[in-house]
């Protein structure tokens, strides 16, 4: 092993709620969430090159059809790495494990890089709002029991804490103590990550720092107490992991996409 290679950081790219359709011009809002996923992915192309990691953290369709996950993992076909796929509030549950199977992105525990990821799914079928199941905060617990020396980041769709939008109050994480119970068992979880309230967010607790990513389709206005989109551009998140435990992140943004978004919806 060469020094660079020694040193080199792991690469990991976030995508999160891209909204895809089985027709290809769907749009959401205005936006064709195929195109602004494109725009994305040559953005990350552009600016970092290739990543060795992706997490994609669900709402990966919007109608649920094998189509648009294929589409979805024909998408990142240009990125020559690994990448894990959960569920969010939009998603088919059956059809997008179907097709993660398809595209080996179905590992919801990942060791790479002196690091572990663990992705959790929150979605509960017919509803907006997020729930761990028990077998989900069991599977928590039992991954960070069997790997205390790795540090940790644990990715979800949904909020686990308040972001300070009334209207995404009830839609976020639901049983949000019990999730905090677990992790709050094991300090080598050094990173929470979740998709779902289409904008950037940071934020810590007790040592663990909290992050969501914009959307790479359509962006909710932060703060804002009713359901609002503001014309910010499509986005994704870029980290560098250490092996000694430190990261950077950012979040990068597809400033040259044009697109003609309907302000006026009162939802999506
Ligand atoms: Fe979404």
């Amino acid at each position: 092993m060469t020094i660079k290679e020694k040193t080199r950081p792991l690469r990991v790219l976030q995508l999160t709620d891209p909204h895809l359709m089985a027709r290809a011009d769907g749009d959401l809002l205005g936006v064709k969430t195929r195109e602004s996923l494109q725009a994305v992915i040559s953005e990350v192309l552009r600016v970092h090159g290739q990543p060795d990691l992706i997490l994609a953290t669900g709402d990966l369709a919007q109608d649920g059809s094998l189509d648009a996950y294929r589409v979805f993992g024909k998408s990142l076909q240009v990125f020559s790495c690994p990448s894990t796929w959960i569920a969010g509030n939009h998603d088919q549950g059956e059809n997008l494990e179907r097709v993660a199977a398809e595209f080996d992105a179905n590992r919801r525990h990942v060791i790479q890089g002196g690091w572990q990821f663990v992705m959790l799914d929150s979605s509960v079928p017919g509803k907006v709002f997020g729930a761990l199941a028990d077998s989900e905060l069991d599977f928590l617990a039992n991954t960070l029991e069997e790997h205390p020396h790795l540090p940790a980041v644990v990715a979800l769709h949904h909020h686990p804490v308040d972001i300070g939008a009334d209207w995404m109050e009830k839609i976020g994480l639901t049983n949000r103590e019990a999730f905090w119970r677990v992790v709050d068992r094991f300090p080598q979880v050094k990173i929470v990550l979740w998709g779902h309230i289409h904008q950037e967010h940071e934020g810590e607790r007790q040592g663990v720092q909290l992050m969501a990513t914009p959307s790479t389709c359509i962006q909710f206005t932060s703060g804002s107490s009713k359901f609002a989109v503001e014309d910010l551009p499509p986005g994704y998140r870029w980290f560098e992991f250490h092996d000694t435990g430190d990261f950077t992140t950012e979040v990068g943004r597809a400033t040259d996409f044009q697109f003609d978004l309907d302000q006026t919806s009162t939802g999506y």
